[in-house]
């Protein structure tokens, strides 16, 4: 809603994955040339870590862009699924057509014949596992006898694993350690230094601008976006994106650290109020709801 005012072609922060808005700061860019490396070269595994937020999905759909149909890739991000389940979501995601049966071995050759065909004409079949902490230690023994698939060469699947950081506890487990000794690349996502924050947030800016973005920010209000989210990118985008509607609402393109300041406090994560403070607030609220205006 802000977006002509600040001369903006499309909302800056959003906070999904998409590649267009993919901003490389130098440990993404390792990253991704990295999980690049790892499939076209037929490595075997790659597993990233990374907090809530931290950019380990926006970096996986950058990289199936970037391989485009070179790779036949099943994404599976739903890992609270039995064990047949998973199975049958690989199958749907690479594609592979799959009867009622419910006979694990049934699916699992499938796959092998899919992927022995892909081999062979030369395409990469890539696993990508995001949200992997919630994989119990059973659904990785059966990804990993999945992609057990290898030629005198080379694995014939290549497996990512991303996930938070707590991950790595489930892949200590001495059951996993087959699986661990062919992770061949491994890499933890930090949150963003204040230089990269900034250069982040003027990259969006200029992505999502109609030639020139009319809006500027002081460096005490990146100084306080940064203290408030720890250079996460997702906080970034949420307060960003709060800051431009509180600067639109007072009519100026100045995002100083007073309107960050009233962006913060409105942001949804602020238990700091009285809960008796937030409930008298709710009829003031809804009155701008159904004004039209966000919160
Ligand atoms: N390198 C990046 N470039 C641009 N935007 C990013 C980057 N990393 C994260 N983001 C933004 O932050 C949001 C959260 O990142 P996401 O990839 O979903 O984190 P995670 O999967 O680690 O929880 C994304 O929706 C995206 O808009
Ligand atoms: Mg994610």
């Amino acid at each position: 809603m802000y977006e002509s005012f600040f001369n903006l072609a499309c909302s800056p922060f959003q906070n999904t994955p998409n590649p267009r808005f993919f901003y490389e700061t130098e440990q993404h860019r390792e990253a991704l040339a990295k999980l690049e490396y790892t499939v076209r070269n037929r490595r075997g595994f790659a597993l990233i870590t990374g907090e809530i937020g931290s950019g380990k999905t926006t970096l996986i759909r950058t990289l199936m862009r970037r391989l485009g149909s070179d790779a036949r890739i099943a994404i599976v991000n739903n890992t609270r699924v039995s064990s047949e389940q998973l199975l049958r979501l690989i199958c749907q995601e690479l594609g592979v057509e799959v009867g009622p049966e419910k006979d694990k071995s049934v699916l699992i050759a499938q796959i092998k014949r899919f992927v022995e065909h892909q081999a062979a004409v030369g395409r990469n079949v890539v696993i990508i596992i995001d949200e992997g902490q919630c994989l119990s230690i059973d659904e990785f023994e059966e990804i990993r006898l999945l992609t057990n698939l290898e030629s005198e060469t080379e694995k014939l699947v290549q497996l990512l694993i991303l996930g938070q950081p707590e991950l790595r506890n489930t892949l200590r487990h001495p059951r996993l350690a087959p699986l661990i000794q062919r992770i061949c690349m491994y890499c933890h996502l930090q949150p963003m230094g204040f230089t990269d924050m900034t250069r982040y947030i003027a990259f969006r800016l200029v992505r999502a601008g109609k030639g020139r973005p009319n809006v500027d920010f002081s460096r005490e209000a990146l100084q306080m976006i940064y203290q408030y989210t720890k250079g996460i990118p997702r906080l970034v985008n949420l307060c960003c994106d709060n800051a431009l509607l509180a600067g639109y609402s007072n009519d100026t393109k100045l995002i100083d650290s007073g309107i960050v300041r009233r962006a913060i406090s409105q942001m949804m994560p602020n238990f700091e109020g009285q809960m008796t403070d937030i409930v008298e607030e709710w009829p003031v609220q809804n009155q701008e709801i159904e004004d039209g205006r966000r919160i």
